[in-house]
């Protein structure tokens, strides 16, 4: 019966410190039970009692809830109940203390909510307060899976935001300017990273494929060239600077001809301290042993090269990967392959060879890419081995040539810099960009 009354009141007190609303009776009952804990718990109890002090905090916390070891027992896992016969036969009070506890500790993980959205698991009453909608349960049912929809002239101080457009999920074919403003949830926030699981805007304008008309800003952080076109499934990070610093602004500008545009923008904020942090000066930043680069509003059937593009694209390197190589991904509309397709006419089905560098007469000087030292994979190394940094024109290849070629660099870290000018007609017509998969190299003896 008193090990049942104690269970009762740890779970009125979860309940509690989740920031369930508690009538004036509970509260009295409450103090009640607690009168009687000094014994049972001393030392838990101080930590219940700092939670309930601030319980707005507890959104605040991720690590160190758990309450002091005890030496004296060994411990049991609360999330070993299924291999563990000892702990279900005999369950103390220590065991149950912390099963109840680490709900609470779970607190404001990210939760996948019945819309289909990624949410932070909070108290239903936090999440109203928030400014979000609760869509399905989470943390055992103390919680609700909180997702935050925000639109055109809102604020944001919530991580894991969505942007999206007016009238979303709908189209939105109106002109205008579309702002949301996003203030850092802590001061240790350094970085936003945007995820653009929808972005459809109108594109560049055909002759210089300039972002005139519709455009996509974010102003307020480091700077981030402005975009436009279709780039679902992209992302950009944008350094927020350290500390208390001004509001980021994120914004659809639309003025083109109507069209059904729509947006949904996820916006994550990113401590300082996180392991995935994006390295510093890096707008894109991926990680993994292999996967695919492109650029904005990359797509080889329709999507025009974007100008005035000057940004780093970062790949982290992996434990014990020394190298990186790259090729064109495969074009699935055009026979002659624009998955890169830089400067050159590369209008119908033109062969353009690819140039390099930045001297000569196949020379890169207006839009490029720079893979630091870049050459040939497959090239018998040469005693003095040449690569160039630079690659434009038509074919991807770190020489001149009208084949694309698999290109290797070793130079760490890996990143590549991606350059446009502000010019396309004449000379360069028809560019799409570029699609590059990355494939990270073991490190031999050779190559280290
Ligand atoms: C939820 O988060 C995961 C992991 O970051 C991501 O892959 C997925 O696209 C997100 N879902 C939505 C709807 O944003
Ligand atoms: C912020 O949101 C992202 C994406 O939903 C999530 O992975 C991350 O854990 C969250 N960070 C914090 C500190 O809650
Ligand atoms: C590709 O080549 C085939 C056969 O020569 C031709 O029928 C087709 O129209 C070409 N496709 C494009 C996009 O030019």
């Amino acid at each position: 019966m008193h090990r049942l009354g104690l269970f009762a009141a740890l779970a009125l007190l979860v309940a509690c410190a989740a920031g369930a609303s508690l009538g004036p009776g509970d509260q009295h009952h409450r103090s009640k039970k607690m009168m009687r804990g000094p014994k049972r718990g001393l030392k838990h109890k101080v930590n219940v009692d700092d939670y309930l002090a601030a319980p707005s905090n507890v959104a605040n916390q991720h690590v160190s809830f758990l309450p002091p070891q005890p030496v004296q027992r060994k411990q049991r896992s609360p999330y070993a109940k299924h291999n563990s016969v000892e702990h279900s036969v005999n369950p103390t009070r220590q065991s149950r203390f912390l099963s109840l506890f680490s709900v609470v500790r779970f607190e404001n993980l990210e939760c996948g909510a019945v819309s289909g959205d990624n949410g932070t698991c909070l108290a239903a009453r936090e999440c109203i307060e928030r400014g979000g909608v609760a869509s399905g349960p989470c943390a055992g049912g103390f919680g609700v899976c909180c997702v935050f929809i925000v639109t055109c002239g809102q604020t944001t101080y919530q991580n894991s935001t969505y942007f999206v457009n007016s009238g979303y999920p709908g189209p939105y074919d109106g002109t205008g300017s579309c702002q949301l403003t996003v203030h850092k949830r802590h001061p240790d926030i350094c970085q936003l990273r945007l995820d653009f699981d929808q972005f459809m805007i109108g594109g560049p304008e055909i002759i210089n494929h300039v972002c005139s008309n519709d455009q996509f800003i974010v102003s307020g952080g480091s700077p981030v060239p402005a975009i436009c076109g279709t780039n679902t499934g992209n992302h950009m990070y944008v350094d927020a600077g350290a500390g208390y610093t001004s509001p980021v602004t994120l914004t659809f500008v639309t003025s083109g001809p109507a069209f059904p545009r729509n947006w949904k923008v996820r916006i994550s904020q990113i401590p300082c301290q996180s392991n995935y942090k994006a390295e510093d000066g890096c707008m894109q930043y991926h990680t993994g042993v292999t996967g695919q680069i492109r650029s904005f509003n990359y797509d080889s059937g329709m999507g025009l090269q974007l100008s005035n593009q000057d940004y780093s694209i970062c790949i982290r390197m992996e434990r014990n990967f020394c190298g990186i190589q790259y090729t064109t991904a495969p074009d699935p509309v055009n026979n002659r392959s624009r998955s890169f397709s830089l400067s050159g006419q590369t209008t119908g089905q033109n062969q353009v060879t690819s140039m390099v560098g930045s001297v000569g007469p196949n020379s890169c000087n207006g839009d490029w890419i720079i893979i630091p030292c870049a050459a040939n994979a497959g090239r018998a190394p040469s005693i003095e081995p040449t690569c160039t940094d630079r690659i434009c024109g038509g074919t991807f290849n770190s020489e001149v040539s009208t084949v694309p070629a698999t290109v290797f660099s070793t130079v760490k870290p890996f990143r590549i810099i991606y350059h446009t000018n502000n010019v396309e007609f004449p000379n360069d017509q028809s560019n799409r960009g570029f699609a590059l998969n990355y494939v990270q190299q073991p490190c031999t003896n050779v190559m280290n």
